[in-house]
């Protein structure tokens, strides 16, 4: 498993593995947990001849709050064991690990002139109205930061196959529209969500809460589960850790319209987000 940090080696290096093999990337922000590896390994089952590209980066610009993207967690180091551990215990490949230098370099264009043009500044992304609602009215701007990284790495690495995780449900929607706005060779591909044994949905925030809280965190899957809007609400109301329930709602699970509870039917995704305990977490259920 090579590691890269320069964007200019990464770039050259992808155009080198086409030549010969398909490319699947897997794009994190590191703090890696099962799920990520689930990912990878999804990645894998899809096309095992591919060649696998995982990349670590806590990309800023997607972050609407400096307090929050100062405490992502950066286990950098663990995560690479836990990389190299995985290739073992599952024997299976990942080429490379592509982890940009921490500081601005990422976006510039001055540093890489030759990738200027697989930039796009944050300000000229007009995504779609549903993409303020749900996710992106809780966090201003979050998913024009999560195209502006996607839209660069894809050039960079210039992929077959990209896997994502059901847990970020709109995010798959603003992948896929990249997707079909830019990258028409590229296939999205989409993991279920990887649960903890109590139900907490894996995720790396989980990280930044105590082992009791963490245990706690459960009841958004329990509560789910109940696939009834009002008992959802009423059970994480009777939970004290829970600060503020951001949304609770039903959605079409393509055009991401509000559905009416009288009118769900299999196409729904029930979404929640709440803080919890001082984070963010989310979660989803279909219908
Ligand atoms: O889902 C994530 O971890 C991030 O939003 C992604 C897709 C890696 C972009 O930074």
């Amino acid at each position: 498993m090579k590691i890269i940090t320069d964007l200019q080696e990464m770039y050259k290096h992808s155009i080198c593995l086409k030549k010969t093999h398909k490319i699947s990337f897997i794009p994190t922000m590191g703090a890696l947990h099962n799920g990520h590896l689930s990912l990878i390994e999804k990645a894998y089952y899809n096309n095992k001849n591919s060649k696998i590209i995982v990349s670590i980066f806590a990309n800023p610009s997607q972050f609407t709050n400096f307090e929050d993207f100062a405490k992502y967690p950066d286990t950098i180091d663990s995560d690479i064991k836990k990389l190299k551990e995985f290739e073992i215990s599952k024997n299976i490949q990942i080429d490379c690990v592509f982890i940009p230098e921490k500081n601005n370099d990422f976006y510039s264009n001055k540093k890489y002139p030759q990738l200027q043009k697989f930039n796009i500044n944050k300000s000229e992304i007009i995504l779609p109205q549903f993409f303020s609602e749900s996710e992106g009215k809780t966090r201003k701007g979050h998913f024009e930061g999560v195209f502006q990284v996607l839209f660069r790495l894809f050039y960079i690495i210039s992929p077959d196959y990209s896997v994502f995780g059901q847990k970020d449900f709109q995010q798959t929607l603003l992948v896929q529209y990249l997707q079909k706005q830019y990258f028409p060779h590229l296939e999205i591909i989409i993991a279920d969500i990887c649960r903890e044994k109590s139900g907490l949905a894996m995720s790396s925030r989980n990280k930044r809460l105590s082992a009791e809280n963490k245990n706690k965190a459960k009841i958004l899957y329990q509560a789910l589960q109940t696939k009834k809007i009002e008992t959802i609400r009423t059970i994480l109301e009777s939970e004290k850790l829970i600060e503020k329930i951001h949304y609770i709602e039903i959605r079409n699970t393509t055009t991401f319209e509000l559905m009416d509870k009288k009118v769900m039917n299999e196409v729904s995704v029930i979404l929640l987000s709440v803080q919890f305990a001082g984070i963010h977490l989310i979660d989803n259920i279909l219908i």
